[in-house]
């Protein structure tokens, strides 16, 4: 399909534009906002103001940058949900008086289809059908996919997704926001058999990762009465065992859903598939069982635009098209 498509991204908090064309991705504008570290969490009022200030420039840098004039595109590709609604607003708001004002069509994209359809930005690309293990701050997803529209979600979270575990343990020991990757790079130094924590156990190939937040709280209330500098004196280890914990509980369900299904191909998108020690295990797990990994460049794991202009191609080449009276889903189902 011979198209130039633009796409847009303004889930959370990366407001991002991507040029492309034929199906090749030609960039990958993204405008990262930093002023929520000190919150310890995205908040979601300054997120749409950062998105607001950011969207024009992004967009424009995107069409500059790839030489595209605005009138030769052919399609705009823009994140419909889920995600902060005003974030959404902001993003979807923008494409779709584009999309009126230039006369081209305006593809809804999902924005957890689009994580998964991010594998296909690149060689080498996942054959159908696959798994994909889908790890973000907002999402933790197993799901079949089948085609490139065709997927359905075979487990997943029932509370808090599994970067939230990240940030929010990284919150309780004191490391400033998005705390993952702090929590990543302390646990390679420490060891992990040293303090565990409790997994919670939960039906099929869905996930539970409240809990064992709760369990490293209570496991540093308790420790903290004795030693008010333990989290300094220990935290490479602290680190070490409660992300071997989250990694388990990610593996376990993986391995399970992959017999079950029968299924070798196995991909994995989101934010955390950036964790060292989850992509170590997962290489590890890959050479026991014969599995084809396939993660994206990290450019294309964190939220970004290229992934909504790749979905927005694979959905424009089955001819499905936005209304001008569609609106951001901030809940927006599978
Ligand atoms: O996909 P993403 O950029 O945004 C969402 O859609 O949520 O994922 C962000 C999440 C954050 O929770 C962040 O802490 C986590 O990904 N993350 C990591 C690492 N890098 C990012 N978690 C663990 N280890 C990392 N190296
Ligand atoms: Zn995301």
């Amino acid at each position: 399909m011979d198209k130039i498509i633009l796409g847009i991204e303004s889930s959370c908090d990366e407001t991002s534009g991507s040029i492309c064309q034929n199906g090749k991705v030609i960039n990958n504008i993204i405008a990262s906002q930093s002023i929520h570290e000190e919150y310890g969490g995205v908040v979601p009022e300054l997120a749409s103001r950062e998105h607001q200030k950011n969207i024009i420039p992004t967009v424009d840098l995107a069409l500059k940058q790839a030489n595209i004039s605005i009138s030769e595109l052919d399609a705009i590709a823009c994140t419909q949900g889920p995600g902060l609604l005003g974030a959404l607003l902001v993003g979807y708001t923008f494409a779709k008086s584009l999309s009126y004002a230039l006369d081209i069509p305006l593809v809804n994209v999902h924005h957890m289809k689009a994580h998964i359809l991010a594998h296909f930005i690149e060689d080498p690309k996942p054959a159908f059908p696959f798994l994909c293990l889908t790890v973000s701050g907002g999402h933790t997803q197993i799901v079949k996919v089948e085609d490139y529209n065709e997927m359905t979600v075979v487990g997943q979270t029932i509370d808090d997704a599994v970067g939230e575990a990240f940030d929010k343990g990284a919150k309780l020991l004191g490391l400033k926001y998005p705390g993952g990757p702090l929590i990543d790079q302390y646990a390679k130094k420490g060891d992990a058999d040293r303090y565990t924590f409790a997994e919670s156990r939960v039906k099929d190939f869905d996930f539970s990762f409240s809990g064992v937040k709760t369990s490293l709280l209570y496991f540093l209330r308790n420790e903290l009465k004795s030693d008010p500098d333990f989290i300094r004196k220990n935290l490479e280890d602290i680190c070490a065992g409660y992300q071997e914990t989250l990694i388990q509980m990610l593996i376990s369900k993986l391995t399970r859903a992959s017999e079950y299904y029968g299924i070798d191909e196995i991909a994995m998108a989101g934010g955390v598939a950036a964790n060292e020690g989850l992509r170590d295990r997962i290489q590890s797990e890959a050479g026991q069982r014969n599995w084809n990994i396939y993660i994206p460049k990290m450019e294309y794991c964190t939220d970004n635009a290229a992934m909504i202009a790749i979905a927005g191609y694979y959905q424009l080449a089955e001819g499905s098209t936005a209304s001008m009276t569609d609106s951001p889903k901030p809940r927006m189902v599978f």
